[in-house]
């Protein structure tokens, strides 16, 4: 069956990264949701549309957990997608060509395939459960750095600005250790770039079930480890996330600590 899945998430990922791709340059509606500087965009909007309607017409018993809807269908079937339409929001409203679409979708509770499309780039990252994954046909594979002064590393920001500060300390201390770190405004992309060892480690303190969902599998299937601050399981909340090639793991989590 994961198989199955893997092909209809990957050709509505296609699909839709299209339509994100071809209105990249348009005019576009930007609304405020929980803060001020939590925007969505119609672009949002019209590709959760569209991700909902392929999912259901073909999967009727599936359900759909998205970011602008919420739970937008109950499973009879035991399988659940859980959808970020777009992610990199503020970017894409910038006209910053960073974001992604990211599609995961659970079996009877467990991570089973995981797709993130990057549309400019025209990247496809794809795993599955057991079987590995790969970034345009090429595996993916998690760096091999050992040492904190040879990572580049990846962090996010909450958009709420006081949640966001709580993250202020934990960059400084990386940025006291690390070789870089980046904050380039897409969970999804920052996840699929652990799993292909472009980035070293990523950590962020408040993203939601949509923006790990399929990064989370990325990673482990590339070989890398994902936990939450303490080293248990990686929260399917989002919330507290560490994600690394896993020779690193340790040395983040004494960093968070
Ligand atoms: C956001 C991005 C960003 C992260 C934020 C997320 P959105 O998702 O992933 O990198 O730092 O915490 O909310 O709103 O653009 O889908
Ligand atoms: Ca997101
Ligand atoms: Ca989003």
């Amino acid at each position: 069956m994961s198989d199955e899945l893997s092909a209809l998430a990957r050709e509505i990922a296609l699909e839709v990264g299209a339509l994100q791709r071809e209105r990249f340059h348009d005019e576009r509606t930007i609304d405020t949701k929980s803060t001020p500087i939590d925007l969505v965009t119609d672009v949002d909007h019209a590709s959760e549309r569209i991700i909902v309607e392929r999912i259901a017409a073909a999967r009727p018993d599936d359900g759909i957990l998205t970011e602008e809807t919420g739970l937008a269908r109950t499973s009879s079937s035991g399988v659940c997608w859980i959808i970020d339409p777009l992610d990199g929001t503020t970017n894409y409203a910038h006209r910053m060509p960073h974001f992604a679409v990211s599609i995961g979708v659970e079996v009877d509770g467990v991570r089973e395939v995981g797709v993130i499309y990057d549309p400019i780039r025209q990247e496809l990252f794809s795993a599955q459960r057991g079987k590995g994954g790969s970034v345009n046909g090429r595996p993916l594979r998690v760096s091999r750095a050992t040492q904190l002064d040879q990572a580049l590393l990846a962090t996010g920001f909450a958009y709420d600005r006081q949640r966001a500060a709580e993250n202020v300390e934990f960059f400084t201390r990386f940025l006291g250790r690390a070789r870089a770190v980046r904050r380039a405004g897409s969970a999804a992309l920052d996840l699929a770039y652990v799993a292909a060892g472009r980035f070293d480690g990523f950590w962020e303190m408040h993203l939601h079930a949509w923006d790990v969902a399929a990064g989370y599998l990325m990673v482990e299937e590339a070989g890398g480890r994902v936990s939450d601050f303490d080293g248990g399981p990686a929260p399917s909340s989002g919330e507290r996330c560490v994600a690394s090639n896993g020779a690193l793991h340790g040395i983040l989590l004494a960093v968070l600590a």
